[in-house]
């Protein structure tokens, strides 16, 4: 097997590619700050850079209708309301009417709250309830781990041919690839890494961007 083409990325070599792309606005600034504020939870919000990522990749796949599953206080629910196209529609999914206050606050102030739609309530429900139209364009589950199977089964047969769905912490810590870690969020992890990889609908790449990022395209 040919050796591997990847480059070791130091905590230097990160700070360098995170300068390099765009950076977080006063709102999204203003969001990290207040986020950071609500402890350790805080880590479950994206970093900036896959934020970019993700506005970018909002734009170029021509986004109308987005669907969001972990919404928390907001942070991806911008970057994608911000890439979608013109009268697109995002709808945010979470149980927490605490953490979403901030976020819809955080909404108003980026310009994007007339774009999203938000519903409170277990987010198998949500989707299930979804009708086939319009279809779904873009999706991103960054949810609780164990349900993510059961969201992308939801998702995939409503997004359109061309249309993404992202899976977020696909790396899970680095540790996905530990046999020895059998967490509950670990194996969720791997099942799904597994799930999307016998998936013949999509095609599909993992990002090793911040936590590890899943890109996969309807067939
Ligand atoms: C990792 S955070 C999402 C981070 C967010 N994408 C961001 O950029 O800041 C996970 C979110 O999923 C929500 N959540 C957990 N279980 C859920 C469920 N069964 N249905 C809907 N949302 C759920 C939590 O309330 C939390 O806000």
């Amino acid at each position: 097997m040919a050796e591997p083409k990847s480059v070791v990325v130091t905590p230097e070599l990160h700070a360098y590619a995170v300068a390099h792309g765009t950076p977080p606005d006063d709102v999204q600034r203003s969001l990290i700050e207040v986020t950071a504020g609500l402890g350790s939870v805080s880590g479950m919000q994206i970093s900036p850079d896959q934020g970019a990522f993700m506005t970018l990749l909002t734009k170029i796949v021509g986004v109308r209708f987005a669907v969001e599953v972990g919404t928390f206080t907001g942070y991806s629910s911008i970057c994608i309301a911000r890439g979608l196209a013109t009268g697109g529609r995002l709808l945010c999914c979470d149980v927490s009417e605490e953490w979403t206050a901030i976020a819809r606050d955080h909404w108003v102030r980026a310009g994007v709250a007339e774009r999203i739609d938000l519903r409170i309530a277990p987010a198998i429900e949500t989707l299930q309830a979804l009708p086939a139209d319009p279809p779904i364009d873009l999706a991103f589950i960054d949810a609780d781990k164990p349900g993510y199977v059961d969201y992308y089964e939801e998702i995939v047969p409503r997004l359109r041919p061309g249309g993404v769905v992202l899976i977020d912490n696909v790396l899970w810590s680095g540790v996905v690839a530990d046999p020895t870690n059998t967490d509950e969020n670990t194996v969720a992890i791997r099942a799904v890494n597994d799930h999307v990889a016998a998936d013949d609908r999509v095609e599909a790449v993992v990002l090793p961007i911040a936590d590890g990022l899943t890109i996969a395209r309807k067939r």
